[in-house]
């Protein structure tokens, strides 16, 4: 029994002491059992730091950074299209260093399934994934560049392949579309691609 009475008597002064003063004013400095948590070593969004030596706390994004909910797709740079229409035509500049950007990309986010050829024939193939579009054959041969240019940030029509607008800036998802042309051009060339004097050296 005495137990009761001094369990009662330590809830009391535990209640009291926990509730009992909330509200009362006080000029004392508040206790505070973890100050760390109140009280941590950060920088505040575009304060001043002596750390860094432009004496900025914000640092740029890493080059090649792909800004998150900026997609404003007004032009037809950002949104393949020219009015309703989708648009032909590259509004970057197109030379070696672009296409070869671009197959580096492709070979990174597309090649898996379409195959380092373009012809749909990836490792996902390999693993049963059926009806992988064959890149190099109509109608994609025949598509807008704008258009293979939306469905890389949109995804397919039908839903079976995801957009890449996370992944791939609006620059490089135009260096990927020039890829997979020349992916095209490649898989479709013939012996008229050749000059009079490739075709003498081959003897034909
Ligand atoms: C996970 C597998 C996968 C990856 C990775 C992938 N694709 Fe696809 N892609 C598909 C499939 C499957 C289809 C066919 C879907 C359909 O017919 O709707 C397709 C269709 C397309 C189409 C035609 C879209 C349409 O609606 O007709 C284009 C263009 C295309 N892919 C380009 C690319 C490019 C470029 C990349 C790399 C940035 C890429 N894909 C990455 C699976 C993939």
């Amino acid at each position: 029994m005495r137990y009761v009475y001094l369990i009662f008597i330590f809830a009391v002064i535990a209640t009291v002491s926990v509730l009992g003063f909330r509200g009362t004013k006080t000029t004392k400095n508040p206790l505070e059992i973890f100050p760390d948590m109140d009280r941590m070593p950060k920088y505040h969004p575009q304060a001043e730091s002596s750390f860094f030596a432009d004496g900025r706390t914000d640092r740029l994004p890493v080059a090649g950074t792909v800004a998150r909910g900026t997609f404003i797709e007004d032009t037809y740079m950002a949104s393949g299209k020219q009015g309703d229409a989708y648009g032909n035509g590259f509004p970057i500049e197109v030379n070696q260093a672009a296409i070869e950007r671009g197959e580096e990309r492709y070979n990174i986010y597309c090649k898996v399934c379409h195959g380092a050829a373009g012809d749909g024939q990836g490792r996902t193939a390999a693993f049963g994934m059926a009806a992988i579009a064959n890149l190099t054959n109509a109608p994609y041969t025949d598509m807008a560049d704008g258009e293979i240019f939306h469905y890389i940030g949109h995804g397919s029509r039908s839903g079976r392949m995801f957009g890449y607008k996370e992944k791939l800036s609006v620059e490089d998802r135009w260096k990927v579309v020039l890829y997979v042309r020349a992916l095209q051009r490649a898989a479709n060339g013939s012996i008229e691609d050749l000059t009079p004097a490739d075709k003498e050296g081959l003897g034909l």
